[in-house]
């Protein structure tokens, strides 16, 4: 019996070469990664693997620091510093005044959530693809604040049935949805205009978890129509780990207050009243890994050379491949909902744990992780799967990468593990 929907393979026409002719240069990709000539390393949903200009980029301004002090290092890469802003916002088509830079994707959406003041009586509509990490914050905000929390309703595909969704906000209650545009726990994506549109026509407040998209799929937020966009660094933007950026639209900043002002983002100009920057780094804090966020600048900087369409089409090929090929060996199951389009990739070995499968392959050079379902509940629990491993190429992965990945989940499933 198979419990998992199988993946539909995508149409031929997925081609990896976009219309201009341009595509990844893959071996030029690797010259400059120095990870990926060490493993087979599919774990870009995780952290993927950094360009060496990005590292030395951080070791450098850690040098600058070493010989001068932090603030005066600071102070001299100000106009590098600023450089990320426009870089982050050129990427998903925000202006730079609606651009915050955190240390991660949570800690963006914990403190937007929370400028968003959720109050009892509100409600919450999350998809079922939603983060581990915001989905307890969530739980709490209800358990604790009476916010009314709905898992947004799904389609066969457990993306966002956006016709019920929209039967759902059209009694009128005050609504914030939130949306994890690609999950950690599959490869899914979800229709995030679509969601966009909705959540526009009936008033609420629309947060998009852009996590495992950002550097991976295009991202748009005037496209989407979003509110509010998180992301973080390491992933798909191959940046350092501790970097991620969020951007809050910039008719909603005078509305959303942070919670918590700090003296980055706020200026205290008498005993008792302060100013609140006018951009959206009042939702910073004065302190932050310079070195890191300068990371994050040259990865971005690199993201947007190497090209987000031409990108997008390679890694959700590379996925594809991947999908077929794992779909092809005995005792396994991909699985990913049916016409998964996206370069994360999860599966299931008949007879074999999830984390045993990642020991096997990782002593076979073979990078990849296991996906609990305590990552999930709403997604990978509510299928009762308990675990999948999950495979995220990137630019570097070759087609050696790939048969090592394919040849080492064969041997598990058929019980070789020499
Ligand atoms: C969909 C999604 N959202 C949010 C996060 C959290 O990101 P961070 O660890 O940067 O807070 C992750 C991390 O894996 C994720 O996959």
């Amino acid at each position: 019996m198979n419990p998992l929907p199988i993946a539909d393979a995508a149409p031929a026409s997925a081609s990896a070469l976009p219309a201009d002719g341009s595509s990844i240069d893959v071996a030029a990709e690797r010259e400059r990664t120095t990870g990926s000539t060490l493993a087979s390393h599919f774990n870009a949903a995780g952290a993927a693997l950094p360009s060496r200009g990005v590292v030395a980029t951080v070791v450098e301004h850690l040098r600058l620091e070493e010989a001068k002090g932090g603030y005066e290092a600071a102070a001299e890469r100000r106009g590098h510093l600023d450089a990320v802003y426009a870089s982050a916002a050129g990427l998903v088509g925000a202006d730079p005044s609606e651009i915050a830079l955190f240390d991660s994707a949570s800690t963006g959406l914990r403190v937007l959530l929370d400028a968003l003041r959720p109050a009892r009586g509100q409600r919450i509509v999350a998809s079922s693809s939603t983060y581990v990490s915001h989905a307890l914050h969530l739980m709490s905000l209800a358990r604790e604040e009476g916010i009314d929390l709905v898992i947004a309703p799904y389609d066969a595909r457990r993306r966002v049935d956006v016709a019920a969704l929209e039967a759902l906000l059209s009694d009128g209650v005050p609504s914030i949805v939130t949306v994890a545009h690609v999950p950690t726990s599959s490869g899914l994506v979800e229709p995030a205009a679509q969601i966009g549109e909705v959540v526009r026509r009936y008033g609420g407040t629309y947060i998009l978890d852009a996590t495992q998209s950002v550097g991976h799929l295009a991202v748009d937020v005037a496209e989407i129509g979003c509110d509010v966009m998180v992301t973080t660094g390491r992933k798909f933007l191959r940046a350092p780990r501790g970097t991620g950026f969020a951007y809050v639209r910039g008719a909603l900043l005078e509305r959303l207050l942070p919670a918590a002002p700090d003296v980055r983002g706020a200026r205290w100009t008498t005993s008792s009243e302060w100013e609140l920057d006018a951009s959206a780094r009042r939702y910073e804090t004065w302190e932050g890994a310079i070195a890191a966020r300068l990371g994050l600048g040259a990865a971005l900087g690199e993201a947007a050379a190497r090209g987000i369409p031409v990108t997008q089409a390679w890694l959700v090929d590379a996925g594809r491949r991947l999908r077929e090929a794992l779909a092809s060996l005995d005792g396994v199951t991909v699985a990913d909902p049916p016409g998964t389009r996206s370069a994360i990739v999860t599966f299931v070995i008949e007879g074999v744990a999830s984390a045993d499968a990642v020991v096997e392959l990782a002593r076979r050079g073979v990078r990849v992780v296991s996906v609990p379902a305590t990552h999930g509940q709403w997604d990978l629990g509510d299928r009762g799967v308990p675990s999948v491993v999950r495979a995220s190429p990137h630019v570097y992965n070759d087609d050696t990468d790939l048969s090592a990945l394919v040849d080492g989940v064969a041997a598990i499933a058929t019980g070789i593990t020499r």
